[in-house]
């Protein structure tokens, strides 16, 4: 016992000596308070790359920094603004060289419940996708190896990049999961919709028939793919009849299966009211437009979703529709629109 008590008195302060030499080396990162709103569950961060203050703020000034395209003049903030819930309110958004894509940008809310990312679902970590834009020769068009060189050489950067993973050597993995630990922060969960099921405001009377015509299987049936509650999706990839042959096909571009032709990502429809145009080439300007497509305008096709397949077109009345998008803008959240944190 004595032996022990004295080892111990030995190893003691050696283990002190240790650790504050490894803090002063690796100053650790604040851990970042998540604030999930009553409503929404818990989110599922990687252990890999826990949120912390220093990251967050790192993958914010990286977000807005256009140093991360090929000529220094675009930022992930120039095709993704706030004021539009984080799209780009141009059907077809414009890379650095002028050259348009044939996809509408998509909104970044409440990715931390998500696991395929773009519409079809073509990188499957909020990590890994942040590379795609950055080296896609139609958006920022440069080089991974660029930007770490370009940080590298910043006067800030390094420091920032220290403070955040303990190491001033920038590397693409830690400028990835800077940027998607500052996604996972962009929560939206007080629209009026938020207020109404947490019991804090009531909804119209069309408002309410309008939820309840987008969960009647007879009716709007939306919440069969646009499930309610956190995103407003599923994520399931699916073909909802826009086209019969469709021109991007989509999720078969990733899995060359001919069941996933013209398949895309069901996106969520929080904050929806601002984020037209809308679905993946951005065809509609209003969301009338959208519900009269599922009630009226879908196409015919093999892979059309059973749920659109089956279904009865002209089942929703003018002034049914008119209800279901008066209940979509009841998904509006001011509050993430404005929101300080996140600009
Ligand atoms: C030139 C415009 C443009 C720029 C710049 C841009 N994006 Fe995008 N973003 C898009 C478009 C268009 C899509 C849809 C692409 C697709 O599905 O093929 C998209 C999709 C996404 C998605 C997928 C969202 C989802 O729900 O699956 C994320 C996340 C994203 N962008 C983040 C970023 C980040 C981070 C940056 C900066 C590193 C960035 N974007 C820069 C236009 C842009
Ligand atoms: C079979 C599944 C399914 C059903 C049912 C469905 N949706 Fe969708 N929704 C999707 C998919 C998938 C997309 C993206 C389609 C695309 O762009 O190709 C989408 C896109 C949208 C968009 C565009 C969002 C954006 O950001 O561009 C709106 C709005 C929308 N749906 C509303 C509704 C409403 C309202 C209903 C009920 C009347 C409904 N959806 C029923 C799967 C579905």
């Amino acid at each position: 016992m004595k032996k022990l008590i004295v080892a111990l008195l030995f190893i003691f302060p050696l283990l002190f000596v240790a650790c504050d030499k490894g803090e002063d080396e690796t100053p650790a990162a604040t851990p970042y308070n998540l604030v999930i709103p009553e409503g929404l569950p818990p989110m599922n961060i990687p252990s890999t790359n826990p949120l912390t203050v220093e990251g967050v703020a790192l993958g914010k000034r990286l977000f807005y920094d256009p140093v991360l395209s090929r000529d220094n003049t675009q930022s992930c903030a120039s095709c993704h603004l706030q004021e539009y819930g984080f799209t780009d309110p141009n059907q077809f958004s414009t890379g650095i060289d002028g050259i348009q894509g044939q996809r509408n940008a998509m909104p970044l809310i409440n990715l931390g419940w998500q696991s395929k990312f773009f519409w079809d679902g073509g990188a499957n970590g909020m990590e890994s996708q942040v590379m795609g834009p950055i080296t896609n020769p139609i958006e920022m068009h440069e080089t991974m190896a660029n930007v770490v060189a370009k940080l590298n050489a910043n006067a800030e950067y390094p420091d920032l990049f220290k403070a955040a993973f303990g190491s001033s050597q920038v590397t693409s993995q830690n400028i990835m999961r800077a940027i998607a630990q500052f996604e996972r922060i962009l929560i939206s969960g007080n629209s009026k919709y938020d207020q109404y099921m947490r019991g804090e405001t009531l909804l119209s009377a069309q408002e309410l028939n309008g939820k309840a015509l987008f969960e009647d299987m007879e009716k709007g049936d939306c919440s069969h793919c646009h499930t309610m509650g956190s995103t407003f999706s599923d994520f399931e990839f699916r073909n909802t009849g826009l086209d019969s042959i469709s021109v991007d096909e989509g999720r078969y571009l990733i899995t060359l299966n001919e069941s996933d032709k013209g398949k895309f990502k069901t996106p969520s429809l929080r904050n929806v009211e601002l984020t037209g145009p809308y679905m993946h080439d951005g065809r509609f300007q209003t969301l009338l437009e959208c519900v009269e497509h599922y009630n009226t305008g879908f196409h015919y096709s093999a892979n059309l979703d059973p749920n659109l397949y089956f279904a009865v077109k002209g089942r929703m009345t003018q002034q049914e529709m008119e209800d279901v998008v008066a209940f979509l803008k009841t998904l509006t959240d001011m509050e993430f629109v404005n929101n300080p944190e996140f600009h």
